[in-house]
């Protein structure tokens, strides 16, 4: 059994509408309630922000400890930037998990490896008035089909992780879990093998043991996501130095989120 406790995270990304989001937080708390899955896992879903305020509220009603996450935020604390989200916010609507890098936000919106990193060192250095401990940070990474194809998947994923962790403490890294998603995997329906994961995860774990010694690399939380479902999780959660998943589709689903969950326990 692994000394690192999996985490396995709900992207709900521009998904849900006001009743059907409180209404996907209540059902995946009494199913994680239900089955004792929270005491093994960390669990932590991502809604949209409008919703934030009520999937919280549903969570804490149904009894369940599940993190309560942001897809995205800007660095800056307040001011002049419209449109934007502070971690301040995120912190009142009793956000305690955000995700940085999301492949959507690098080539959709096309966010680079520097904004990455100045959101990671905010997310880290921020207080946060709901979780005393502040904001855990989940530092997205992988390549591009075409990269893999040209072999570059490695180079890519330590490309990402140096810049995106630039500056980051040793202590902060506690606060740190890096997920690995292979951009061809996210929303394809096609996902890395096993055995694929496994490779990526160990060179993943290289790279965070030279920046931060071979304590960190060995303690550091690394999730895999790219089209995981009840069908395949177990398989790829079973790999040596995969911490459970980012979910994207499947997240939508409470039974199928719950099984995905439950593939997380006892490794
Ligand atoms: P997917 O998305 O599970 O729908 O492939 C994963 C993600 O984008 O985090």
């Amino acid at each position: 059994m692994s000394t690192r406790r999996p985490i396995v995270g709900g992207n709900w990304k521009m998904n849900t509408d006001r009743e059907s989001a409180a209404g996907l937080a209540r059902q995946v708390a009494a199913d994680l309630v239900r089955d004792g899955a929270l005491s093994s896992v960390d669990v932590a879903v991502f809604p949209p922000f409008p919703y934030l305020v009520e999937v919280g509220q549903a969570l804490r009603g149904a009894g369940a400890a599940i993190l309560l996450g942001a897809q995205d935020f800007y660095f800056e604390k307040n001011g002049a930037f419209t449109g934007e989200v502070s971690l301040e916010m995120l912190a009142d609507c009793g956000v305690s998990i955000v995700l940085v890098g999301h492949s959507e936000r690098r080539h959709v919106i096309g966010e680079t490896d520097q904004l990455l990193n100045r959101k990671v060192l905010a997310a880290l250095g921020a207080t946060n008035k709901a979780n005393a401990a502040g904001f855990t940070c989940v530092l997205c990474v992988g390549e591009t089909l075409a990269q893999r194809e040209a072999g570059e998947t490695n180079t890519v994923n330590e490309r990402q992780i140096r810049a995106g962790l630039k500056g980051v403490s040793p202590e902060q890294m506690s606060r740190v879990v890096i997920a690995y998603e292979p951009v061809w995997a996210i929303g394809t329906g096609r996902t890395a093998t096993p055995a694929d994961a496994r490779e990526a995860h160990a060179n993943i774990r290289r790279v965070l043991a030279d920046m931060f010694g071979d304590a960190i690399g060995d303690r550091t939380r690394v999730q895999y996501g790219g089209s995981v479902n009840a069908s395949n999780a177990s398989g790829l959660f079973a790999q040596p130095g995969v911490d459970g998943g980012l979910i994207g589709g499947a997240s939508l689903k409470a039974a199928e989120f719950g099984a995905i969950v439950r593939g997380a326990m006892g490794r």
